[in-house]
């Protein structure tokens, strides 16, 4: 609780004879500090954090050097030979990369979303194909498997991980189903050993979302690698951000290189390919704002994990707050969300918004998932009803695809998930505490929550 009069400690003993002389009319205008305490910010009261969270993206004295030398050496676009050389900023940043995820290869793209595309495409979803994909996510893990004309199938939600339930894959794969796509959301290992074990036993390929995913391990193994291809993102909320940016990694050549012609207008690296293809290249400026940020992206990941352990201890203490459980085989998250359920019971039932509003008084920044219910989403309903979609997929089909699209466990998550941001994490024991205590604090005084 910084620069706070009243002690951690304090706060919490007070609270409730304070509250209860609130709510009851007795103090007026909130006078003392210990009332203000008391009184939730957004009512008046005194907010539990005051300073500003770290800021995002960061603009280091390296990062600049490094793009204003970009700029100079009038090389702004990849040459072909710069892949295979390992040299130029994207060729470096490829080769850097790869190593630090423990992949032969990696692919610099424009975004997130086009390495997703090309991914997909390069495993050989087709037209008429089915993708099995979890609901939690960003609308570009679904977007992609519309871009290839493929069904994206919606697996429902674990409640506890919040990822992609690995026992509710098997009864959704059927003839048509091309590829699994786990998203490690929040930056957090999906329960990969299962998935793929799935996967293995129908011929499945795997293209993981790792876009929220940067240096995420289960059981030592970097997220990313356990597909056939891995699919990141350097957007500008990312751990590692140049604005808008892609990686695709993998082991495999022939898949990687058909990955590189799809993104290079159909042309393959020896420049002969003629397949279809697009233009998704990374550009100079882009690997020039990544490069010096490999360098803290380790030790930055550590902290984040420091940071998101002590408060899941911190916020033990407080009822209905439920932070997102890690498998047991996660040794390493990145955190670039850190997701938890509002349980509004706990809460005089108040309605989230209520919660969200008290929580921003408090002075504690945080998302809301981007598209709740993404399924249900009308850009899907959209493309079903497009002439592509219905010329490409029997009547039947997207009949009985309608009828099961229902993800219960999301639609739950949606109605109580909130999520704070990578940086926060950055903020040490302090910033957590401010955290915990401004839940505390709401959760203590929460028959106010009526008056928000
Ligand atoms: C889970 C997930 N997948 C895909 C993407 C798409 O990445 P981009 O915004 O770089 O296109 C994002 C971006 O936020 C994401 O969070």
């Amino acid at each position: 609780m910084s620069q706070n009069n009243v002690s951690r400690r304090g706060f919490i003993r007070s609270a409730s004879a304070g509250a209860a002389a609130v709510t009851a009319g007795v103090v007026g205008a909130y006078g003392s500090s210990a009332e203000k305490a008391n009184t939730l910010a957004v009512l008046g009261g005194t907010p539990v954090r005051k300073e500003p969270f770290p800021v995002w993206p960061q603009t280091t004295a390296e990062i600049e050097k490094s793009l204003v030398a970009a700029f100079r050496s009038r090389k702004w676009g990849r040459t072909l030979g710069e892949r295979r050389h390992g040299s130029g900023q994207v060729g470096q940043f490829e080769k850097r990369f790869a190593e630090m995820v423990g992949a032969k290869h990696c692919l610099g793209t424009g975004s997130g979303t086009q390495s997703l595309h090309t991914a997909l495409h390069a495993v050989g979803v087709e037209a008429g194909d089915e993708v099995l994909v979890a609901p939690c996510t960003y609308l570009a893990s679904i977007q992609a498997v519309l871009m290839c004309n493929a069904l994206p199938v919606f697996v429902d939600v674990d409640l506890d991980t919040f990822q992609m339930d690995p026992n509710k894959i098997e009864p959704l794969v059927n003839e048509n189903t091309r590829a699994i796509e786990p998203v490690h959301i929040g930056g957090i290992p999906c329960d990969m050993e299962p998935l793929m074990a799935v996967a293995a036993k129908h011929n499945l390929k795997v293209v993981e979302d790792a876009a929220q995913a940067h240096l995420a391990e289960y059981k030592g193994k970097k997220c990313g690698t356990f597909g056939d291809l891995g699919c990141f993102s350097f957007q500008t909320s990312k751990v590692i951000a140049c604005g808008e940016g892609g990686a695709i990694v993998g082991d495999d050549g022939e898949l990687m290189e058909k990955c590189y012609t799809f993104h290079n207008i159909g042309l393959s690296s020896d420049g002969k390919g003629a397949a279809v293809g697009t233009k998704y290249r990374m550009h100079e400026f882009e690997a020039a704002v990544l490069n010096p940020q490999l360098a803290t992206l380790a030790e930055q990941t550590k902290a984040r994990n420091e940071s998101a352990a002590y408060l899941a201890k911190r916020l033990e203490e407080i009822p209905g707050i439920k932070p997102q459980k890690l498998y047991d085989g996660v040794s390493q998250a990145a955190y670039y969300i850190y997701g938890f359920r509002y349980q509004k019971e706990h809460f005089n039932d108040a309605p989230k918004e209520k919660f969200l509003r008290a929580l921003r008084g408090e002075g504690i920044r945080f998302t809301t998932m981007y598209f709740d219910e993404l399924n249900k989403q009308p850009f899907i309903e959209n493309t079903l009803n497009s002439r592509t979609f219905q010329k490409i997929f029997p009547k039947e089909r997207l009949r009985q695809y309608r009828e099961q699209n229902h993800c219960p466990s999301n639609d739950q998550l949606s109605a109580e998930g909130v999520w704070l941001p990578q940086y926060a994490f950055l903020g040490g024991k302090e910033l957590m505490d401010d955290i915990a205590d401004a839940m505390a604090k709401i959760h203590e005084n929460r028959e106010q929550l009526a008056r928000v």
